[in-house]
């Protein structure tokens, strides 16, 4: 139940029967600075995107380069369900390129625009339609599919855009390709410009949208509502400056809100976005709709807790249907049902007290900026659990100095049994110089030995947690452990070697 019906809504809306997703990534994409593929990776992208069901891969621009070819060549090879196109500027040569690869569907474009007649091409309005229309019959003549974009179209003067279609089209064109070129449509006016044109031509309508004004989805989606039958999309968005149509964006929204049937499965999604981030380096915000970490993600109290009783509270859509998973995450946000339901997952049982010191341990991480990571939480669940126990000495206060060509000095301050007493020490570094502290403020209770110390940060980055492990014995052979885990490696350390003296302490009370 939404508050504004589809289908009812649907029914003012020109949207054809069949949509097409065109996919790019291999062309437009490719063309986004910084991504440069190899021949291997070229064929194993189309490969992806063949599984992933896209109507039809633009896998190149096959005059530019030997290796545009090849990949071509191998790609037709294949034998793919998607069909399989190259790009052409309206020249014998490109077009020669696209058939010598073994192509047998070409995309054609000339600039039409102000600009681009009177700047890069010098050439008239007459001109550039005449060239094009002998261009579309050279490929026709040669057996060619052929889709024509009219590049720069959004800033070509509506007659001259409507004149220049109708012409390609009487010259055989089989597909009618809207380029926003510098994506500087909205949804108003691509609404306008797409409905003027679907009165105009009788050839399928594609778009290609950029998303300079990041509109790009929205506008492909008005474009289709007033009739296009194709969308150009590329994974991830990416292309040329902000890139172009989302592929997943776009699908997961026909798919879902305006219940199209298209030939994308969906549940490759999530797999083929990491696979494209990873092959072209460009890699996702966490935040990218569909497919970034975050999509699924859930931190405050109040959402995890409804996305527990029923995921649909906050999810538009299952992770499942985009082959995403559903993430809790932990920070200063989140509340008990997020904590207990991280804590069951990792069957971690806790008493309602060891409960209540985790989750005032994670908000206090939250409170000083940190993300809490499973590993994190686990540790501090461990720790926990392992130190829970009566505490004859506590740690009041740590204060180190440290440096270059100087010795490390602890002052350590602790209570013994209520008993409040503070000493400094001189260390090789300043985990020994603490520790040193410690053992020297409670050697007329117990004298220790450090049999085993181990650090270890959890996670990443110079924010990570550091969790340390230690056993000591006293002099008559007990031993015990101490675990601790802390945002600061001297802390931890101390925090673990006071845990284990306490358990020895328990030991020999006990005995
Ligand atoms: O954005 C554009 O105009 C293009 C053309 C080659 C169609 O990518
Ligand atoms: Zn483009």
């Amino acid at each position: 139940m939404y508050a504004i019906n589809m289908e009812q809504n649907k029914k003012e809306l020109n949207i054809p029967d069949e949509v097409k997703i065109f996919d790019t990534t291999l062309r437009d994409g490719e063309q986004a600075p910084g991504i440069a593929l190899t021949v291997d990776e070229k064929i194993k992208i189309a490969q992806k995107l063949d599984e992933l069901g896209v109507d039809t891969i633009e896998m190149g621009f096959p005059t530019v380069s030997a290796g545009e070819r090849k990949a071509a060549k191998e790609m037709v090879r294949l034998d793919l369900d998607s069909e399989l196109c190259g790009l052409a500027r309206v020249v014998k040569k490109d077009i020669d390129a696209v058939i010598d690869s073994d192509l047998s569907y070409a995309h054609l474009f000339i600039g039409t625009s102000p600009l681009h007649r009177d700047y890069k091409l010098k050439k008239s309005k007459t001109e550039i339609l005449n060239q094009s229309m002998e261009m579309v019959e050279y490929a026709k003549d040669h057996g060619l599919k052929v889709e024509f974009s009219a590049e720069d179209a959004t800033r070509t003067e509506l007659n001259y855009l409507i004149e220049f279609y109708r012409g390609v089209e009487s010259a055989g064109a089989d597909i009618i390709n809207v380029p926003d070129t510098v994506g500087i449509l909205v949804p108003s006016t691509t609404r306008t410009l797409i409905r003027t044109l679907r009165k105009k031509i009788n050839a399928p309508i594609s778009l290609h949208f950029h998303n300079d004004f990041g509109l790009a989805v929205s506008n492909s989606i008005i474009g289709i509502e007033e009739g296009a039958n194709q969308s150009h999309c590329t994974i991830n968005g990416i292309g040329e400056r902000g890139g172009n149509t989302s592929l997943e964006e776009l699908v997961v929204s026909l798919k879902i809100a305006y219940g199209i049937n298209l030939s994308v499965d969906t549940t490759k999604l999530y797999d083929t976005s990491n696979f494209i981030g990873s092959i072209t380096g460009i890699k996702m915000p966490p935040t990218k709709p569909i497919v970034g970490e975050n999509a699924f993600a859930h931190e405050s109290g109040i959402h995890v807790d409804g996305i527990l009783k029923n995921s649909s509270t906050y999810e538009p859509i299952a992770p499942e249907l985009v082959g995403h998973k559903r993430r809790i995450a932990l920070g200063k946000h989140t509340g008990h049902a997020g904590i207990r339901s991280k804590l069951d997952e990792f069957n971690i049982k806790v008493t309602d007290k060891q409960f209540e010191n985790i989750y005032s341990q994670v908000k206090i991480l939250g409170d000083k900026g940190k993300c809490i990571t499973d590993d994190d939480l686990k540790s501090i669940a461990i720790t926990e659990i392992s130190t829970s126990g009566k505490e004859y000495i506590k740690l009041l206060g740590l204060n180190v100095m440290t440096g270059q060509s100087v010795s490390a000095t602890a002052t350590v301050k602790i209570s013994i049994e209520g008993e409040v007493m503070e000493t400094s020490q001189i260390g090789v570094g300043p985990v020994d110089a603490s520790i040193l502290a410690v053992k020297s403020l409670v050697k007329d209770t117990v004298n220790i030995n450090l049999d085993e110390y181990r650090l270890e940060a959890i996670t990443g980055g110079t924010d990570a947690l550091a969790e340390t492990f230690v056993v000591i014995s006293d002099d008559k052979g007990n031993k015990a452990t101490g675990r601790a885990t802390r945002e600061d490696v001297i802390l931890s350390s101390v925090v673990a070697v006071i845990n284990s003296i306490n358990r020895i302490l328990d030991i020999q009370e006990n005995s």
